[in-house]
């Protein structure tokens, strides 16, 4: 096939060139030409566009074509990639602490934690040694609960400008991370934290902050993004701040320190890094194949080494692999140069902040519900996913069967790993749907990129996530 020359493909071949992303497939399978589905390939040869007869537009199909041969609008964004977190892996790393912090030229340390499990396991006072050692003061403040809360917040920059900390250390997950964030953003700012997270005003200082991290899950770690809820008017908002501000300085990551998770929050966590890469991973952006290929190394890395670490909590290799994982699924090493969606976390928080259910059992709930109501938009993409990550069979006839045993494969991997399907199975009620959709206009203005989302859109995914009984609810 000429360089340069768009060509449009339709019926079997344009499943078949889809899936196989190359087009010289197609050429034979014309014979089978059947109208059903159409492909716009780009000169590259890549599919570019794929739209089903039975849904697309004569406009969509236009806009679609000028944006890629007549405007080649079609590729990678543009991007800037800036991660400066210096990641220190493996066993005993955290006895390193006092020196990474002291070779900052940082000397007074507030370090906060959560609900104590550091305190349990010895860690805290490991790291504390540690600082000492290196010739630091440090002032370490527990308390911090999943879902953090703003008041917390307050009362932390409060300690932190008593002590004068020149520096804040996270030792645990994401909402302890989180919250050392927020602290270390308020601590030089005169005003109220929150009106960042509320976008009155955007952060131009933070002290900076530093993680010990004790379980994989949200990302934070690497991440640029804080999540912090807070209690206005008898309801509660939660929502994300995106800033480069937020990015950790470093990231201490033991496997072994991990191993005192119960269970749940080690599937809770698995599930939440799945979600991390499936934001980025469905996407209008074509051409992408460096992401697509990581999103779904990533996402196989998690459905493999999750059980295994289930099965067997003492294998080094796979809380290893775990680990790397989630930090990977939301540094943004998978979203570059792609448009990213969101809008299932942002549909998630509004259940978390509601019903204070993990973040991650919440988000089991509610992806397999966003990708039903919005598998229509582009049904390929879905049963790429499908087969790539769950090995399910592409079925050329009919790509939207392959997609719904895609979603029935992720709902079945969440379940066997304990995690709810359900609102009943997180105790959330569909009573209280207009209610969360209150609480989600004012946490998030737009919601949603793959699929721009109304609000009877997220009424509708709400009430799917509310009625959907048992995994392979979809498959039917
Ligand atoms: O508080 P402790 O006693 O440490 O117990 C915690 C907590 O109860 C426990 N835990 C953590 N490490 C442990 C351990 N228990 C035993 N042994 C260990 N080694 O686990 C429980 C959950 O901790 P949490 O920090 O809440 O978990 P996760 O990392 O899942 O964080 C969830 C929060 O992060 C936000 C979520 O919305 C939620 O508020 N997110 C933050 C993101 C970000 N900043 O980039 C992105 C995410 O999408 C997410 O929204
Ligand atoms: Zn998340």
């Amino acid at each position: 096939m000429p360089a340069a020359v768009p060509v449009i493909m339709a019926g079997t071949a344009a499943l078949t060139a889809a899936a196989a992303e190359q087009p010289f497939v197609l050429w034979a399978e014309q014979g089978r030409l059947r109208v059903s589905y159409i492909c716009f390939l780009s000169d590259t040869g890549r599919v570019a566009a794929f739209f089903d007869v039975r849904s697309v537009t004569a406009g969509k199909l236009f806009r679609s074509w000028t944006q890629a041969y007549k405007h080649r609008e079609w590729s990678m964004d543009n991007f800037e990639f800036y991660r400066p977190t210096a990641y220190y892996f493996g066993t005993g790393r955290e006895n390193e602490t006092g020196k990474i912090v002291a070779n900052l030229g940082r000397s007074r340390i507030l370090v906060i934690y959560g609900g104590g499990s550091c305190v349990r396991s010895g860690l805290l006072g490991r790291v504390e040694q540690s600082l000492k050692d290196a010739g630091l003061t440090c002032m370490s403040l527990g308390g911090v609960r999943p879902n953090p809360r703003a008041d917390l917040v307050y009362h932390l920059i409060d300690e932190c400008r008593r002590f004068k900390a020149d520096f804040v250390l996270a030792v645990g997950g994401g909402s302890v991370i989180d919250t050392a964030k927020a602290v270390a953003l308020g601590a030089v700012d005169d005003g109220d934290f929150f009106d960042f997270w509320t976008s009155k005003r955007e952060p131009k200082a933070t002290l900076g902050t530093g993680v010990i991290l004790t379980i994989p899950a949200a990302g934070s770690e690497g991440s640029s993004s804080a999540v912090i809820q807070k209690e206005e008017d008898g309801s509660f908002i939660k929502c994300g701040l995106t800033s480069p501000l937020n990015i950790p300085v470093f990231a201490i990551l033991n496997p072994e320190l991990t191993r005192t998770l119960p269970p749940y929050q080690t599937a809770c966590g698995a599930v939440d890094m799945m979600a991390h890469v499936m934001e980025r991973y469905f996407t209008n952006t074509p051409e992408v194949s460096i992401t697509d290929r990581l999103c779904e190394a990533v996402m196989c890395s998690i459905v493999e080494t999750a059980p295994r670490v289930l099965r067997d909590p003492n294998n080094y290799e796979a809380r290893a692999n775990l680990m790397w994982a989630g930090t990977l699924a939301h540094n943004d090493t998978c979203g570059v140069g792609r448009e990213q969606d969101w809008a299932t976390h942002a549909l998630e928080h509004q259940l978390s902040a509601l019903y204070d259910v993990a973040h991650g059992a919440g988000l089991a709930v509610m992806f397999p519900a966003w990708m039903e109501y919005t598998m229509a938009h582009n049904p390929m993409r879905f049963a790429q996913f499908a087969s790539r990550v769950f090995g399910v069979a592409m079925d050329f006839e009919d790509p939207r069967r392959t997609a719904r045993a895609g979603i029935s494969a992720l709902r079945a991997f969440f379940k066997s790993m304990g995690m709810p399907l359900n609102f009943e199975q997180i105790g959330a009620r569909a009573e209280d749907i207009p209610q969360l959709l209150r609480m989600l206009s004012r946490a998030k203005k737009n919601v949603g990129r793959f699929v721009h989302l109304t609000p009877e859109d997220c009424e509708a995914i709400y009430k799917i996530a509310a009625t959907t009984r048992g995994w392979c609810a979809s498959s039917t």
